[in-house]
């Protein structure tokens, strides 16, 4: 059976407290959601993405009394950056309450919770009247979902429901901050949230760096796998202006106009002006739609490390390890 496909927020809401398992949009990316007080439908989610249980998921919320069922406090600068960013895309992770179950947080006592700021994903939320859990929608490993048509294609017959937002505004996900006890805030995940704009309100916070993930959060590790986002085909990824090799089996992901289109199989370019925000919002529909191009092997150039291009470096470069071997660099 094929999921159905609505655009009212109440069904929507109807099916997830049936235990219903529903694919919505948020403003970063559709998201696969379940009660997250319901261990079974949470349980499903994992199922149907094919999700290794290690890998906790993130609670959404509509509302301040929502955040407080399943939050155990609210640290001070945790409270800036909800006053400051909420509805949006970041993500805190903070000390849990103990009836959010330990299959929604992988037995960790902290908790990953955000409100996304889609219209639709809060009303849904609103009327549903119980915290989401949801990780992105799509196979565990394999490009996230930028809008209802992609949940449909890679996640269609193992759900019940996908409430369609229409195009994710951001296109990547949020940006994690942990800020648990006495430690101070760390960005778990680069993502939608720029760090420029979270250290304006809040001041330098450090970024975990992936040996730190590894020694420190085996369990915790956000999106902070090596390999993910994965294409079916190999990817290199190519400095800020270096040139792809040519040939009608390449398919190029460039941020701007290349001159020597004509020489590739497919050219994606994500942003005519170079905008990083158009660039993320086209990002991981661009990576599809050169998965599905006929070409056999993938170039990407690299973007400018600053803003949204450090969160879209951190996916290319995630997505690259995750690809197939490229054989035409092995030597
Ligand atoms: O934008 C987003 O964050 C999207 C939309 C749907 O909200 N969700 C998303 O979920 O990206 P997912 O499951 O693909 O990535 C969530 C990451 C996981 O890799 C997990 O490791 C991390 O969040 N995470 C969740 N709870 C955590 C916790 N308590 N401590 C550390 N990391 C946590
Ligand atoms: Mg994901």
């Amino acid at each position: 059976m094929t999921a159905a496909l609505t655009t009212d927020p109440r069904q929507a809401a109807l099916t997830l407290r049936q235990g219903g398992l529903v694919a919505f949009g948020t403003e970063t990316v559709y998201g696969l959601g379940a009660n997250a007080f319901d261990v079974q439908a949470v349980a499903r989610v994992f199922e149907a993405k094919g999700r290794p249980t290690f890998d906790p998921l993130i609670v959404h919320v509509s509302s301040r009394e929502m955040l407080s069922q399943v939050v155990a406090e609210v640290p001070p600068v945790a409270e800036q950056l909800i006053n400051e960013f909420w509805p949006g895309p970041l993500t805190l992770v903070l000390p849990k309450r103990d009836f959010v179950p330990d299959l929604v947080t992988a037995g960790l006592p902290t908790v990953g919770v955000r409100m996304p700021a889609q219209p639709l994903a809060l009303e849904m939320i609103e009327a549903a009247g119980v915290p989401v859990a949801a990780p992105s929608a799509n196979p565990f490993g394999r490009v996230s979902p930028t809008t209802a048509e992609h949940v449909i294609q890679s996640l269609g017959d193992r759900i019940d429901m996908v409430l369609d937002c229409g195009p994710c505004e951001v296109g990547l996900e949020s940006t994690i901050v942990s800020h648990v006890h006495g430690d101070a805030p760390t960005v778990l995940r680069l993502g939608g949230l720029t760090v420029e704009e979270i250290e304006a309100t809040i001041g330098p916070v450090p970024l975990l760096t992936a040996q730190q993930h590894e020694e420190h959060l085996p369990m915790a590790a956000p999106g902070s796998l090596a390999r993910h986002y994965a294409p079916r085909k190999p990817l290199t990824i190519l400095r800020e202006h270096e040139v792809p090799p040519p040939g009608s089996d390449v398919g190029v992901l460039t941020l701007m106009a290349l001159c020597s289109e004509a020489s590739f199989g497919a050219v994606e370019i994500l942003s005519q002006t170079g905008s990083l925000t158009e660039a993320a919002a086209r990002f991981f529909g661009a990576l599809r739609r050169l998965d599905a191009a006929p070409v056999s092997r993938l170039y990407a150039h690299s973007f400018p490390d600053h803003g949204l291009g450090r969160a879209l470096n951190d996916r290319l470069t995630r997505a690259a390890a995750g690809a197939p071997a490229n054989e035409s660099n092995l030597t």
